[in-house]
Parts: C-alpha cells; structure tokens; sequence
C-alpha cells in the first residue's frame, strides 16, 4: 500500500485541526506519508507566495492535499495574490479541482445544539455541491480601477457550458447514490449565467429519470435551506452560491466546525497510475474559516478536519473501510457525550486533544 498525502496547516486554528486529521489518519493507516508545508500566512509571513514553490512541489508528487485553512485579517487590505486565500485559489485552478462535495450531517444527540428547532435537524443528511472553478471567482475581467479619479471595480461571472454539464453530472451522479433527489440552484430570472445553467441542467436530466429534479431560485434555496432543511438531499449550485450556502447549511448542525469538504477534479492520484483505476486527486479541508479568535487555544473543533481525512481515504485512495471507520468513530464520540466549546451547549466541553484521543479510542 503506502500514499503520500501533503498536508497543508495554513493559519489560525488550522495547524491544531490539521493535526487531529493526521493523528485520526495515521491511527487507521500508519503506511501513509505526510509531507507538511506552511502556506498562507504562515508563507507570507517568512516573505514566500501563499502556496511556496517547495509546497506546490510536494502537490505534484502527492496522491491527496490535506488542507487546513486560510485567511487573516491582517492581509484584508492586500489585493488577492498577497493574501493568504490565494493558496488555495491557486491549488484549485491548477489541479481543476471544479467538484466541491459538502457532506452535511446532524449528528445524534447534537440537535440542540442547531439555532434551529431540533425537529428541523433531526437526522439531517445533505450534500452540496459546489462548483469550484468557475463563475465570478475566477472571470477575467477582474480588477480594481480608476477613471478619471472615481474607483470602480470589476468581477465577471462567466460559464462555459462544458463546465456546468459536469459539475452537473456529478451532482445527478451523487443523488443517484443517495435519496435520488437534486436540487439545483440558480438565478435564472436575473443572470445569463444562470439561464444558461438551467438549460444544460434541462438537457442532462433525461439521463437520470430515476433522480427527481428541482430548480430554485438561490435567494428561495436560502430561506428554504431554514425553514425545511429536511426536503433537501443532494444541492448543485455554481461557485459563489456554493459558498454562501454551504455555510448556512453547516451552521444547521449547530456549528461550522463540523463539516468536512472534498474537492475533486480530473487529476487521477498518482496512486492510481500505479495501481488500481478510480483513484482521484483531491484537496480535503474544513468548510470553516481560520477563527482566529480562538486559534491556539486548544479548543476548535476538530471534526471537520478528521471527516475531511475520511473523505480522502473514500475518494482518492479508494479505502472505504477506514473512511467509515473515522466518521463512524466520531458519531460515536458524539453519541458518548464529547462536545467542544463551539457544540456545548452548557455541558463541560472537551479539547481539541481530548475529542480527538477520544474519536482515536473509538476507532
Ligand atoms: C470556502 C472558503 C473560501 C471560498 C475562501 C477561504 C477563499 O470560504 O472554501 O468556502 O470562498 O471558497
Ligand atoms: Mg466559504
């Protein structure tokens, strides 16, 4: 067996979540090989580019990016290639990383922990999937100006359709797997972008007859998302929709901090250039932030990280069975009571150390 996995800390709470990930990863295959880097900050702070040559080297020889987070307020002011983020829009583009799955799950006994009522939540399973290489986040022109003395500026939403057919795909394809029901999100009534979207989404749908199909509106999919979040099972939605709901989705289990995210592209893993076929390159990350108000206290919460460590052993080194060891063991840790400070609801929260040994424990 044996992978070489690059792990990718990057800034705020970040390193300590990471290092839950590799903690939970090595327990379960020790055979792995993890090469850190710094990025981000981290990078920018020593007078390296956010993504360093020596990290985007060890990428390349990798089978799968274990990526922590990204972003300081101190970098706010700077424009996009001086910032931290702009590892991670690199990495993206480079390998086309253009299908993002965000796997979101209430687990049992967490339910109060939701600002929504906990009927709303229960057994909540969704999965969104967001279009990541495309849209406005990477449309040319995009700029910073000044004419005659007023300051504008520009960003432009732009899909090709090959680009929506197979993000599409995916999203009827994940369905397929699940509750065979797809949601896809646009703005048809106001953006080209988007009349576009439907089209392709119409054109493609007959081949999945067997997957109920809906469009909604993304401000409708917003309000939606709260009011009956149960109705939902796979979501496909291009680049920034993505971003904005996949956030309000993880908030409905109670806290961001619990959802994992996998994002694949056409790269196959270089493991499967040696050996089996179906192996895919995949940067695996925390939907989360940096939170840099508690990093370095020892109290995030780790389970993002470690479920994004089960979604690189499900997608790019084809190990089902300790993926679901990992997420198995930290439902379990839930079920037996392990809370961080960010789920605690009034009970004594656990570090991240200790919620970590005990998913490890329960492995
Ligand atoms: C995400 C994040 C990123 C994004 C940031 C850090 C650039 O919010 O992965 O959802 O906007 O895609
Ligand atoms: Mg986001």
């Amino acid at each position: 067996m044996g992978a070489t996995v690059a792990v990718l800390p990057g800034d705020g709470i970040g390193p300590e979540v990471t290092r839950s990930a590799v903690a939970v990863l090595h327990a379960v295959r020790p055979d792995i090989t993890c090469v850190e880097h710094e990025i981000g900050g981290a990078a920018l702070r020593r007078g390296l580019p956010a993504l360093p040559d020596d990290a985007h080297a060890t990428c390349e020889r990798s089978d799968a990016i274990l990526f922590g987070s990204v972003g300081l307020p101190e970098y706010d002011s700077k424009p996009l290639a001086e910032r931290p983020e702009y590892a991670l829009f690199v990495l993206r583009r480079d390998y086309e990383l253009y299908a993002n799955i965000r796997p979101v799950r209430v687990f049992a006994g967490l339910e109060d922990a939701s600002s929504l009522k906990p009927e709303l939540v229960r057994g909540l399973d969704l999965v969104v999937v967001r279009e990541l290489t495309g849209g406005i986040y990477y449309g040319k022109p995009k700029e910073q100006r000044n004419d005659d003395g007023v300051e504008s500026a520009v960003d432009t939403m732009i899909y090709r359709a090959p680009e929506i057919e197979r993000i599409v795909r995916t999203g009827f394809e994940l369905a397929r797997g699940r509750r065979k029901h797809l949601t896809s999100v646009d703005k048809q009534n106001i953006l080209e972008t988007s009349r576009l979207w439907r089209r392709v989404v119409e054109r493609i749908a007959p081949e999945y007859p067997d997957v109920r199909l809906e469009h909604l509106l993304v401000d409708n999919a917003a309000m939606q998302l709260v009011r009956r979040p149960g109705d939902f099972d796979v979501i496909v939605t291009e680049n920034m929709f993505g971003d904005i709901l996949s956030d309000e989705a993880a908030i409905l289990t109670g806290s961001i901090g619990t959802l994992p995210s996998a994002s694949l592209g056409t790269r196959p893993s270089l493991g499967a250039a040696r050996a089996t076929a179906g192996r895919q390159f995949g940067l695996y990350e925390p939907i989360g932030g940096t939170a840099p108000d508690i990093a370095g206290k020892g109290i995030a919460n780790p389970t993002a990280a470690i479920l994004s460590a089960a979604l690189l052993l499900r997608y790019s080194l084809d190990d089902e069975a300790h993926a679901a060891r990992i997420e198995s063991a930290v439902e379990r840790a839930y079920a037996d009571g392990m809370r961080t400070a960010d789920v605690a609801r009034g009970s004594a929260p656990v570090s991240t150390n200790a919620f970590t040994e005990a998913v490890i424990a329960r492995l």
